[in-house]
Parts: structure tokens; sequence; C-alpha cells
């Protein structure tokens, strides 16, 4: 009798057991859908031997054969393919922005979308990374991936980076925490991330701020979240837009003269980022030239080209009395997307200063 009941207890354990598996195995229905937007850059990119890590073409090979290079993708992920553009990222335009953030907000609006990895030259992926964070209208995780060495090299780091960016991209951990940025095993935010190095895989860093998180293994690990707003908390929508304002960045240097300001301003720019010396300043030789920028409805951001640190409102400048922003701890190129965003609203330097301490 105990003997029947022990058999009897020993089956129902099994049965147990198994339904338990059964329910949380990956079986491709429940593994997560994730589309793949391609863009180009050195990711795509394809040298002559597998030692070229210099001097390869980047943005070669198309997004299915991307994702064919690495069938492990399947095991984590329903995954599919679209390319958007085939560049190397020094070339991307405003075109390609708005036509990427527009698939991303049509995808991300779907039932059956449940992340996005967008794959990326490093050059400019950190100027996409915060457009789409302030722009992109779901908190679905949508995550920007690249790499440092073309596909073909030997230690080519950016399969290995797909693979992970496509984890995160299907994970829960990553909703809700802005665009992402996934390279090297690190988590990144979209608004802090920045190219530091020209060729090596840890290039990418949030200088004083840090990572969000990074990956142990297969598994995503997060220590904090972004407080600054970010895609459904901003009030920024491209959905009707074909371009945006002309915003270019102006390089402050000793013995400068202000006429690169004065060329800009003739060229017709909307804004001028300035990337001043130490804490913002703007050279004394250069306020003819940016007060007569202003004259002409010309919105003045004082960022800094040291790249670390706060400018100061009313510190190396008086930006009352001028009429600048002060572009908090944004480096140039990310304030200038801050610029052109802002200007799709509001000329004023008042409203467009709150943006800044905002986002
Ligand atoms: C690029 O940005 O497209 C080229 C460089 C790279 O992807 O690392």
């Amino acid at each position: 009798m105990n003997r029947k009941i022990y058999i009897s207890l020993a089956i129902l354990c099994v049965l147990v057991l198994s339904l338990q598996a059964a329910c949380f195995a990956r079986t491709p229905d429940k593994l997560p859908n994730v589309k793949i937007l391609a863009t180009g850059g050195t990711i795509a990119g394809s040298g002559a031997t597998n030692t070229t890590t210099v001097g390869y073409t980047a943005a070669v090979t198309p997004v299915d054969a991307l994702i064919n290079n690495v069938p492990e993708l399947k095991k984590i992920a329903n995954v599919s393919g679209e390319q958007i553009s085939q560049i190397a990222s020094e070339n991307m335009t405003n075109e390609v922005w708005l036509k990427l953030a527009k698939q991303v907000n049509t995808l991300l609006s779907q039932d059956d979308v449940d992340g996005i990895v967008i794959t990326h030259g490093t050059d400019t992926l950190e100027e996409t990374a915060y457009f789409l964070n302030l722009v992109v209208k779901s908190e679905k995780p949508v995550v920007v991936v690249g790499s440092m060495r073309p596909p073909t090299a030997m230690s080519a780091d950016g399969m290995l980076n797909l693979y992970r960016a496509t984890i995160l991209a299907g994970s829960r951990e990553a909703a809700g925490k802005g665009v992402l940025v996934m390279l090297n095993d690190t988590i990144h935010a979209g608004r802090d991330v920045t190219k530091t190095i020209t060729d090596r895989v840890d290039t990418f860093r949030a200088p004083e701020i840090g990572p969000l998180g990074f990956f142990t293994g297969d598994k995503p690990v997060f220590y904090r979240a972004p407080l600054r707003k970010h895609t459904v908390f901003t009030e920024f929508d491209i959905s009707q837009l074909t371009d945006l304002p002309r915003v270019d960045i102006v390089y402050h240097y000793a013995n400068n003269t202000g006429d690169v300001i004065k060329a800009l301003t003739q060229a017709g720019v909307k804004g001028i980022v300035h990337a001043g010396t130490g804490n913002g300043s703007i050279g004394k030789v250069e306020y003819p030239a940016v007060e007569a920028a202003q004259e002409k409805g010309v919105v003045i951001v004082r960022s800094a080209r040291v790249g670390n640190g706060i400018v100061a409102r009313n510190g190396e400048a008086n930006d009352d009395k001028y009429n600048f922003v002060a572009g908090d701890n944004l480096n140039p190129q990310k304030a200038r997307i801050l610029l052109m965003l802002a200007l799709t609203k509001t000329s004023n330097p008042e409203d467009i200063q709150r943006m800044f301490w905002e986002y």
C-alpha cells in the first residue's frame, strides 16, 4: 500500500515538474517580438582581411544578413528586420532620423511588437539615441547598438552586441527607461552616453554619470534609471514633421574671430550651439556676431567644449541680459538636438531654458 502511494506521489511530482517546465520554456510563441531596424555603420561593415579594424567599408551588409549571422537570435526573440538606411553614421541626416522615429512609433503602437533594436554606426549613435529618446512615444524598449569592429574582423564585437541588444529589447527591465544604448556588455541611457575613444570597443561612456547597468551572461542587470524626462513624457511630436529647424555648432578657441557665427547667420540658421571654452565662455570678439545673430531671431545655447560638467546659468556669461540658454551638461552635439526639437515648439529663450533643465 505504502509502495503504491509512494509511486503515485512520484508520478504526480514528475507531472507537476514537467508542467512547470513547459510553462516556463521559451517556445517561439512566448518569445518577445523584436524588430531590428538597420541604418548601416561598422556593425554592417566589411574589411579586406580579418585583421582589418581600420580602413574597412561601413554599411554594406543588409539587415537580413546581419540577423542570419547570429542564428542564436531566434532562440531569444521572434526577430524580423527592416532596412531604414545603409549609411556610415557620419552621413546621418534629419530625413533619416524622422523616417526612423516615425517607423519606431508606428511599430511600437502595434500589440505584436515588444521592442526595437536599431543597428547604427558608432560615430553619431549617441545623437540618434538622444533624438529618439525625446521623440519616441512608447515605454517599450528601444535599444541602439553598433560595433567598433566590422563583422569580418577577428574578435568582431557586433554579433554579441546585437545578440545582447535583442535580449534587452525583449526584456521587461528595459521598459520605461528611455532609449538605451548597448555595446560592450554595458547599458547606457541615450541622453548621457557619448563616444569617447576613436578606435576601441570600450568607447561608449557616460562621463561622470556612469552606465545604467551591465550584462552578466545573457542577463541585463540595472542599477539605476534616468531621471530626465524622455519618450512618453516629452512635449515633442515629430509625426507631422518633414524637416527640423537648422541648428549648427560653433566651436570656440583662442584667437577666434566670430566669422563662423556671421556666416551661419547669413546662411539662415535658427539656432546656434556655442561650444565654449571652460564653463561655456563666449569670447569678447564673438559678442557682436552673437548679438547680430540674435537680432535675426537666432537662439544661442551656451554649451562647453570640455565635454563634462554643467554650464552654469549666469556663470561665465550674463544669460539673463543676453537671452542665452545655458546648456546644462549636454555635450554640444546633444544640445543641438534638443535645440532643434525645442525650436519646433518655440523660439522663446526662457521656454527653451526650461526644456534644457527638464530633458
Ligand atoms: C559609422 O559611424 O558609421 C562608422 C564607424 C562605426 O560604426 O564605428
